[in-house]
């Protein structure tokens, strides 16, 4: 499913008292927004920062990171390899994780796949019981790459998955990492891990609630996809077209 007819699409917007004000209200109301510009010129960093009253991250080192197609990690399930990248909130294994993404579309891919996929936890919260989230809430995780490609990528964070921030979700929480130990795994090759009997089925529900209930974004050139990564669970689809290629920032 698009989403783009649903939204304003303006070519070479500027970034107005106005426009900001209505892409605030936007991602209040829908925890993302979507605006195609057609303006290679764009200033996307400035209007991210202006709509989320927030600065820039860094991510692993950068400030911009980009999504590129990487040789090396084709058959992983990563944002840089071809693999569906399976669903999970970003960087849950910084102490803070950001509360925003954006991603900024240079060059699509030609081919079907490539789209960036996203689903509002609130869904997935309700088909887990009481219990289940009480836990989830009060038992401490610790997130850290200690294998695959992302070994050490970071030091590590320990968090509960779910908190709220009044009645809003905040999830912490990346299937490849909870089901496998690794936040981008080879799925054809996959390595003995086990997370436990509750996590295992915590992910399992998540990724059965996010395949059915996802909104798929196929990015156009020169358009801009931001989204709450505190209360939104994103992932991407498979692709073959190796000249794909976004740039990414996290704000916080
Ligand atoms: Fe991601």
């Amino acid at each position: 499913m698009s989403t783009a007819a649903s939204f304003p699409n303006i070519k070479s917007p500027d970034c107005s008292v106005e426009l900001v004000s209505k892409y605030q209200q936007l991602l209040k109301q829908n925890h993302f927004i979507y605006l195609e510009t057609k303006d290679s010129n764009f200033d996307w960093i400035k209007f991210a920062k202006l709509v989320t009253d927030k600065e820039l991250m860094p991510q692993y080192g950068k400030e911009i990171f980009h999504v590129r197609y990487e040789p090396e990690l084709l058959n992983f399930s990563d944002a840089r390899g071809q693999k569906p990248v399976l669903p999970h909130t970003e960087a849950s294994d910084y102490p803070s994780p950001p509360e925003y993404l954006a991603l900024w579309c240079q060059k699509p891919s030609d081919c079907s796949g490539g789209q960036t996929t996203l689903a509002y936890v609130e869904g997935f919260l309700d088909t887990l019981t009481a219990e289940m989230k009480q836990q989830l809430m009060e038992t401490q995780h610790y997130f850290g790459a200690t294998r695959g490609v992302h070994a050490s990528r970071t030091k590590g964070a320990t968090h509960p998955i779910l908190s709220f921030s009044d009645d809003k979700p905040i999830l912490r929480l990346s299937y490849n990492y909870i089901k496998h130990g690794d936040y981008s795994p080879d799925p054809d090759n996959l390595q003995p891990f086990n997370p436990g009997s509750f996590l295992s089925e915590i992910a399992d529900r998540f990724l059965e609630y996010y395949e059915t209930n996802h909104l798929a974004i196929r990015m156009e050139q020169y358009s801009l996809l931001l989204w709450d990564n505190q209360c939104m669970a994103h992932a991407r689809n498979t692709y073959s077209d190796p000249t794909r290629a976004l740039d990414r920032i996290f704000l916080g």
